[in-house]
């Protein structure tokens, strides 16, 4: 048979996937990376690497780009250097960092199309490796292969994100093990197959523990990892709350109509009151504490209901514990000085 698709032999064929097809190749693109992005433009990071990606900006499953976002130097390097040397990439760090979107906002800018994946405990071996599904055929039933998600992405320029990886079940993170090297092929017993990996496969993961257990408290539901798991990951990065001026810029960055003179003071105040139950909590004295993202929906919540305090009711305080309620009221004086 002809081929007229000059990629074709050197890229596995691509499988369908239902939920995240690509787009069909129409000649327009390859699928192995055809442009190089300066590390120090596209990032703003201080490093000279040109990092691979595509021209085609069209698939669908490349994330929509976040123009106000900032990116963090260490966590976008260790990022990058997944992108572009195939190491697989573990960023760890307390809820609301901007671990996940910190990967897809790399993607985004690649254009490389980035699939997210959430291992909670009910994601199973199945889900990820497929299974006999019945379906309908001409009016018949009959019993197909549907291939999961991990074969799919495997055999596809994709970078695939595990988020909540300490919270996966043992069984699933065998399964995962099997594709952390570089050359990881994956064999599926019940298709009598074997994938290699596409060229363009990349593999990251979130996580808010490093797999040695929540020693916080914090993080219900996360599992300690296999040693020999934990060792294939090449890059361990952490993303933990950024220095308060950092913070500002990235919600001035999001909300530009708050950069006056009083909004500065406000969001600034705001973010001291969150470092004050990040300290709050690591002395002990409070059980939860205000991530980024809990000062987002802070400043939105104030937006929609026009009122800063009512907004903090609801967007924090109502996630304390009754007993915690006075310590968290005396830091509010401390920083807008107001009684909630
Ligand atoms: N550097 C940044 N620039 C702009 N926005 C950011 C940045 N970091 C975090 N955010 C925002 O903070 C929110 C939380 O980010 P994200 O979901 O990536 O956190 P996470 O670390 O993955 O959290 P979790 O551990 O709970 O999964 C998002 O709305 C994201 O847009
Ligand atoms: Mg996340």
């Amino acid at each position: 048979m002809p081929n007229t698709n000059s990629d074709a032999k050197k890229e596995p064929m691509s499988a369908s996937f239902d939920l995240t097809q690509l787009t069909p190749n129409n000649g327009k693109y390859t699928t192995i990376p055809d442009k190089k992005f300066s590390a120090r433009e596209t990032f703003g990071i201080d490093i000279d690497w040109d990092i691979p990606g595509f021209e085609d900006d069209q698939n669908p499953n490349i994330p929509t780009i976040d123009k106000t976002y900032k990116f963090d130097a260490t966590t976008t390097k260790a990022i990058l250097a997944g992108f572009s040397h195939n190491r697989r990439v573990m960023v760890q760090g307390y809820h609301g960092t901007g671990k996940s979107t910190h990967i897809e906002q790399v993607a985004a800018r690649l254009n490389w199309p980035c699939v997210r994946i959430n291992l909670d405990s009910h994601v199973s071996r199945l889900d990820l490796l497929g299974k006999d599904m019945i379906s309908l055929k001409e009016g018949k039933q009959i019993t197909e292969y549907k291939q999961g998600l991990l074969p799919w992405a495997l055999q596809n320029p994709v970078a695939l994100v595990f988020d909540e990886y300490d919270a996966g079940r043992p069984d699933v993170m065998f399964v995962i093990q099997r594709v952390l090297e570089a050359e990881g092929k994956l064999t599926l017993l019940d298709q009598n197959t074997v994938i290699r990996p596409h060229p363009a496969f990349r593999l990251f993961a979130t996580a808010n523990t490093v797999g040695l257990g929540d020693a916080t408290g914090l993080y219900h539901g996360t599992q300690q990892l296999n040693q020999g798991q934990m060792d294939r990951w090449n890059i361990v990065t952490a993303l933990n709350y950024l220095p308060h001026d950092d913070e500002l810029n990235i919600m001035l960055a999001k909300y530009p109509e708050l950069d006056t003179s009083q909004g500065k003071e406000e969001l600034s105040a705001m973010i001291k009151l969150a470092t004050l139950t990040r300290e709050g909590f690591k002395n002990g004295d409070i059980s939860t504490v205000m991530s980024p993202r809990a000062v987002i929906s802070w400043i939105e919540n104030t937006q929609i209901f026009q009122n800063r305090e009512e907004a903090f009711i609801m967007s924090f305080l109502n996630k304390c514990d009754d007993l915690e309620h006075n310590i968290i009221k005396e830091y509010y004086q401390r920083c807008f000085g107001i009684d909630l």
